[in-house]
């Protein structure tokens, strides 16, 4: 007899993707996350609070307990959770008269700790912006086939980059800028004299502004294409160590940068989005910008050596930058090592500081490494400590040689 087939439920779970970011985008524009923000509602405050009636808003929220964004319980008080994780006080229970009441009795729904750490507009780590442009455009999805087929989207990102890239850039800050701070505080800032860390595509700076916040004497030198450098202005002038970034206006590719002169030089998420040989340039203009002992800092998503669902992250960054733009998608870790030690530079350490991100560092030899001065001064070694939310992968990605 053939064995029995597999459950359809993969196939349902992919569907239901398209499912549940709508639901979440749904959510966020009916403000669903700030409504539950200061204590559980049963369906009918609820309702009231979203604008939406009671059988519609209890459906999304049902949706949204089904995706552990929220929880729902009968009314019993004092389920919950805060941006941290202590559950707040439940309020007065608001009189009960939705169509729940048929089901289990009165549920009273609450924010989970995903939705209360993330999803709320304004939190210190708010994905609320971002959930909308991480896909790149929407129009973009339906045509990836012929998009493959052609090897470039029929709009690119980067043929108005004014259109797209401004609230991409606001929408990753906050959660990039824990990314950096936990990057930063691995490094060590030089002794003796100013440092100056270099970012190259900084968008709203996450990562120059995470470093001088960690370094209080460095200088910064952020480089964005002049249709958003606005948003790289805003972001220094939001920020208490805002004062200390200069700001560039132009592409990281012709802009003049301070050769030999910078201890730290920052790619965030930039060279996926680069054809592979305007990637292994930019690379080797990095190097060039950085002192003897400076570090080559590069966060983004790379291709696993061997795909598997626990490379979820990487492998749909990469499809989303091919969909969207002309890039490469997604480099290994072995072609950045190799394009670091073409352009002079030692790999380094290597960290994930959010699931899926990968950061790589590179280093010029010939001084105290900004890594080696953290272990001359009893912070961190060379090789990071592991830490909660920051996990050195340099036994994952053994230096390789592969070749371009
Ligand atoms: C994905 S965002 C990353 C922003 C930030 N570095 C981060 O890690 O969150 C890419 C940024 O690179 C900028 N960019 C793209 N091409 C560029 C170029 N040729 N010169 C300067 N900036 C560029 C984009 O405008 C955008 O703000």
């Amino acid at each position: 007899m053939p064995p029995a087939p597999p459950t359809p439920a993969p196939v349902w779970e992919i569907i239901h993707g398209f499912r549940r970011y709508w639901a979440l985008v749904a959510a966020l524009d009916l403000g669903l996350f700030e409504a539950l923000a200061s204590g559980p509602l049963d369906a009918a405050a609820l309702a009231e609070a979203v604008g939406v009636d009671v059988h519609r808003a209890g459906l999304l929220a049902d949706a949204l307990v089904a995706m552990e964004l929220l929880t729902a319980a009968p009314d019993v008080p004092g389920a919950g959770a805060t941006a941290e994780s202590q559950p707040p006080p439940a309020p007065p229970a608001p009189s009960a008269s939705s169509d729940n009441a048929a089901g289990p009795g009165r549920l009273v729904y609450n924010l989970g700790l995903v939705a209360a750490n993330y999803l709320l507009a304004g939190g210190q780590r708010s994905m609320a912006r971002l959930v909308r442009e991480a896909p790149g455009p929407h129009e973009r999805w339906p045509e990836l086939a012929e998009t493959l087929r052609r090897g470039a989207p029929s709009t690119r990102v980067e043929d108005d980059p004014g259109a797209f890239y401004p609230d991409l850039a606001r929408g990753t800050a906050p959660i990039q800028r824990v990314a950096a701070a936990a990057v930063a505080r691995e490094l060590a800032a030089p002794r003796g004299r100013q440092a100056l860390v270099v970012d190259l595509g900084a968008g709203a700076a996450p990562w120059a502004l995470a470093f001088l916040d960690a370094w209080p004497d460095a200088r910064g030198l952020a480089v964005e294409l002049p249709e958003v450098v606005h948003v790289t202005r805003e972001a220094a002038a939001a920020d208490p160590v805002g004062d200390r970034l200069d700001v560039v206006a132009g592409s990281f590719h012709r802009v003049e940068l301070p050769v030999g002169g910078a201890d730290v030089v920052i790619l965030g998420h930039v060279l996926r989005t680069e054809p592979r040989k305007a990637a292994r340039r930019l690379v080797a203009r990095a190097a060039a910008a950085l002192r003897p002992g400076g570090t080559l800092v590069v966060a983004d998503y790379p291709r696993p050596d061997v795909p598997s669902s626990a490379a979820t992250t990487e492998t749909l960054m990469a499809l989303t930058i091919l969909a969207t733009t002309g890039g490469q998608g997604a480099f290994r870790a072995a072609d950045l090592h190799n394009w670091a030690r073409g352009a002079g530079l030692t790999p380094g350490a290597t960290y994930m500081p959010l699931p899926g991100q990968t950061v790589l560092t590179a280093t010029r030899p010939g001084g105290l490494s900004p890594a080696a001065a953290a272990g001359a001064a009893g912070t961190a070694g060379a090789q990071p400590v592991p830490r909660p939310g920051l996990r050195p992968l340099g036994s994952v990605f053994p230096p390789s040689d592969s070749r371009e």
